[in-house]
């Protein structure tokens, strides 16, 4: 089975021409049929820029869309400041709107416990390692009070404090040591984690239908799967972690506060609480600003990566500039981003700082009217300013934490739809066949590419291809060339009609099967960027050397790639070859 479809003029003659010579020497198969090659003419038109093809984006176009301004008073314009959206090539159109409004913890969570599922062991030692950090912190202020009191009161000598003192060196070294250990374990967990949550998208991606990868950018996709994979995990080795020791210690600095006097410290648990309601307000602020950022930084991941991809495409044309502008105003656009971040974060920091400083005034003066009263002595107020100014400091810390993982949220939202999607039907399992002889029928085929409803591919296609012919499929650009070679691939299902292969539905085939029994030079080759030999082989892993030499000898490469400077060894890049070599 052979079809080759082709564009170009010169490739499809020079094909033509080395197939004549093939045919010769394999009498077996029939000749190939003379079809003159109709051409539309190339249209170019002016552009400012200099001259770009018809058909082609303008420069311009992917850069971040700018709205017309309206007439709003000072309020107005602080709120509509506030109100961001994501880019529109990246944003996922349905889920969008709602995702915006809505926080996913759940999802986040149960994906996280997934990922962190085979390290339980470690998991819980980091865990042990936390509690004993906190509680050996929490404990310090106690007896460094004790130790200096201690030293106040008459008759003191060396060996009135000098315990306290002991015991306060061990415990430092001891928080020290556990600390570390925390620290240790969770970097570990939080690599193996990132590795699994790339590995999962990765293998995710690269089952998805062509038709996803119609619709989504390349740079898109690598962004999420480094920034934003990064960014989820980093919530469990640094957010989740230090909020948890923190929360740990202001409960226990809570719990040691109630037993020094209630009524205090009822009046701190209070000023604490408005420090959470600040922290959860800001929070939602700071995931959807956070998602915003995420995508923007894939947008201009994607503007980047296709300019240096195109890079000779933009020195011929000159539009060195354009593209300079088009990612400047990416970065732009993600510069104000961080803008209203920052912004947030400041007020967030100056409220949080305040409420919490206000709660060691309060304890102050309650305490200070304790003092006056005879209810409380000085040893016991500093004591308690000493653990107010630990619960504070641990809340506020807690609350900084708690707002990463609302960002880290904001980040998990993309990542977890696209893990969310079922692999293609088109690499699903099926049916083989005993024998396989490479008849091809289309009967009745239309097909509309799922990016492009309102267009017809293929409309109503009748076609048979008997086994062993060679066939040349010729028309005019757009006419459905390429695209009936990619439903023979299997890379997208006809709409209507069915294609049949040996008088069997391709759609009830096993794909991977089925897939070992075609060949394919593409229109536009891209290779790997492995030797020639592993290029060659690809997909055929128990090829041997002979084999692989045959082939090149059969495509007329055999000659050009010895002399490459290590020969089938060369690691191609993507520049070593010409089109036709590379095909
Ligand atoms: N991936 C795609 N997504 C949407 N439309 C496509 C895609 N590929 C091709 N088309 C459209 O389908 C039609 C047929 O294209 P194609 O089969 O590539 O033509 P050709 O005969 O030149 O190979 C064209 O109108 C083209 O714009
Ligand atoms: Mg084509």
């Amino acid at each position: 089975l052979f079809v080759a479809a082709h564009d170009s003029t010169d490739t499809m003659l020079s094909n033509a021409l080395y197939h004549q010579k093939v045919l010769q020497s394999r009498p077996a198969i029939s000749p190939v049929v003379p079809v003159r090659l109709r051409r539309r003419p190339l249209v170019c038109r002016n552009a400012s820029a200099g001259v770009s093809i018809v058909g082609t984006q303008p420069p311009a176009s992917n850069g971040p869309a700018s709205q017309p301004e309206e007439k709003l008073n000072t309020w107005q314009r602080w709120c509509k400041w506030w109100q961001l959206e994501s880019p529109e090539n990246v944003a996922n159109s349905d889920s969008d709107a709602d995702s915006l409004k809505t926080s996913k913890f759940l999802p986040l969570f149960s994906k996280l416990a997934q990922l962190i599922a085979p390290d339980k062991k470690m998991l819980s030692a980091a865990c042990v390692f936390m509690v004993c950090a906190a509680m050996s912190e929490l404990a310090i202020p106690h007896f460094a009070t004790k130790a200096i009191f201690s030293a106040a009161g008459p008759g003191v000598t060396h060996a009135t404090f000098e315990p306290t003192l002991k015991l306060l060196t061990g415990l430092i070294c001891f928080y020290g040591f556990m600390s570390a250990a925390r620290g240790y374990c969770f970097s570990i967990l939080n690599n193996r984690m990132t590795m699994r949550l790339r590995a999962q998208l990765f293998a995710n991606l690269v089952r998805r239908e062509a038709a996803f990868f119609d619709g989504s950018e390349v740079g898109t996709l690598t962004s999420r799967l480094q920034a934003d994979c990064q960014a989820v995990t980093k919530c469990v080795a640094t957010n989740l972690n230090i909020a948890f020791r923190n929360m740990l210690q202001a409960v226990g600095g809570v719990v040691y506060l109630a037993m020094l006097s209630p009524s205090i410290c009822m009046a701190t648990l209070g000023v604490c609480i408005l420090l959470w309601g600040i922290t959860l307000f800001y929070g939602e602020v700071a995931r959807r600003t956070q998602k915003v950022y995420q995508d923007t930084l894939a947008a201009s991941n994607q503007v980047a990566e296709e300019v240096l991809s195109l890079s000779r495409v933009v020195r011929t044309f000159g539009t060195e500039g354009n593209e300079e502008g088009r990612y400047k105003s990416w970065l732009e656009r993600m510069y104000s981003v961080g803008l209203r971040q920052a912004t947030g974060y400041g007020m967030f920091v100056a409220s949080g700082y305040i409420v919490s400083y206000m709660t060691k005034v309060v304890a102050l003066a309650l305490g200070c009217v304790s003092i006056m009263h005879g209810t409380m002595t000085a040893e016991q107020l500093t004591n308690f300013i000493f653990y107010v100014e630990f619960v504070t400091y641990a809340s506020l810390s807690a609350c900084d934490e708690v707002v990463e993982v609302m960002e880290a949220v904001g980040a998990s939202e993309r990542v977890l739809e696209l893990l969310a999607a079922p692999p293609a039907d088109q690499v699903a399992a099926g049916t083989t066949l005993p024998s396989f002889s490479g008849k091809v029928e289309f009967r009745d085929v239309s097909f509309r590419y799922p990016t492009r409803p309102n267009h017809k591919a293929l409309d109503h296609v009748n076609l048979t291809l008997p086994a062993g012919k060679l066939v040349a499929l010729v028309g005019l650009s757009g006419s459905g060339k390429t695209t009936l070679v990619a439903l023979l691939g299997r890379l997208y299902d006809p709409n209507e009609g069915s294609i049949l292969v040996d008088d069997t539905d391709l759609r009830s085939l096993d794909a991977s099967w089925f897939r070992r029994h075609i060949g394919v030079v593409s229109q536009e080759p891209r290779l790997f960027g492995m030797s020639v030999r592993d290029n060659i082989a690809y997909g055929t892993p128990d090829a041997t050397q002979a084999d692989i030499e045959a082939a090149a000898r059969d495509a007329n490469a055999h000659d050009f790639i010895t002399q490459l400077p290590k020969g089938y060894d060369t690691v191609v890049t993507d520049k070593l070859l010409s089109g036709g070599q590379k095909q």
